[in-house]
C-alpha cells in the first residue's frame, strides 16, 4: 500500500490538486460513517485523477494511466474503483466505493465552486447549487444522488460532506502543501 506522503507527492503536482484535497478528506468521512476503510477510501479520493494533465486530450484512457501507475500500491478494488469514477472507461460502478467516489467526485466539484461564492457553506445552498449546475451538466446530479445506493440521504450526504472541509485533516493539508 502507498503512504500518505507518497501518495500526496504524486498528486500534488498535478492540475486537480485541491480537487484530489476535497475529495480524499469527504471520502475518509463517508468511509467512517458507513465503517469502510477510511485510508482506502482517502487514498481513492486523492489519487482518482491523479493522469489528468496527461489524458486532456485523450479522455478515453483517463483513469486507466492512473491505474497502471498505482498498480502495486493500491489493492485491486481500490484501482478498480479509479477506472470506474469516469463512465467513458466502460468499467461500470459495483462496489459502495466505486459508487461513493462517483458521488464524491461531483459533489467535491460543486462544494469548491459554492465556497468561493458563499459567506457560508450549508446543506441547502449546495442543494440550489446542484440545481443550477443541473441546468448545464445533468449528470452532476445525478452522480450526486448515487449516494442513495451507498445508503445514505442527499442531507446526510451533503453535511458531511461539507463538514469535512471543517476538519483538522483537511486544513493541515491545506495549509502544508498548497
Ligand atoms: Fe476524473
Ligand atoms: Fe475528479
Amino acid at each position: 500500500m502507498i503512504s500518505r506522503s507518497e501518495a500526496i507527492e504524486l498528486v500534488k503536482n498535478t492540475s486537480k490538486f485541491s480537487h484530489a484535497l476535497i475529495a480524499s478528506v469527504m471520502m475518509r468521512m463517508i468511509a467512517e460513517r458507513l465503517g469502510e476503510n477510511s485510508l482506502e477510501w482517502e487514498f481513492v479520493g486523492l489519487l482518482h485523477d491523479l493522469d489528468i494533465d496527461q489524458t486532456r486530450n485523450s479522455i478515453n484512457k483517463h483513469s486507466i494511466i492512473t491505474s497502471e501507475v498505482l498498480k502495486s500500491k493500491l489493492p485491486e478494488h481500490c484501482l478498480y474503483a479509479i477506472k470506474a469514477h469516469d463512465h467513458r472507461t466502460g468499467f461500470k460502478p459495483k462496489s459502495k466505493l466505486d459508487k461513493a467516489l462517483i458521488a464524491i467526485d461531483s459533489v467535491a466539484i460543486i462544494i469548491e465552486y459554492a465556497k468561493r461564492q458563499l459567506r457560508e457553506l450549508d446543506v441547502e445552498a449546495v442543494k440550489v447549487q446542484i440545481e443550477v449546475v443541473a441546468l448545464e451538466r445533468p449528470w452532476h446530479k445525478t452522480n450526486i444522488l448515487r449516494c442513495r445506493e451507498i445508503g445514505l440521504n442527499l442531507e446526510e450526504f451533503l453535511r458531511i460532506c461539507i463538514d469535512s472541509l471543517e476538519t483538522d485533516r483537511y486544513q493541515d493539508n491545506t495549509c502544508a502543501n498548497l
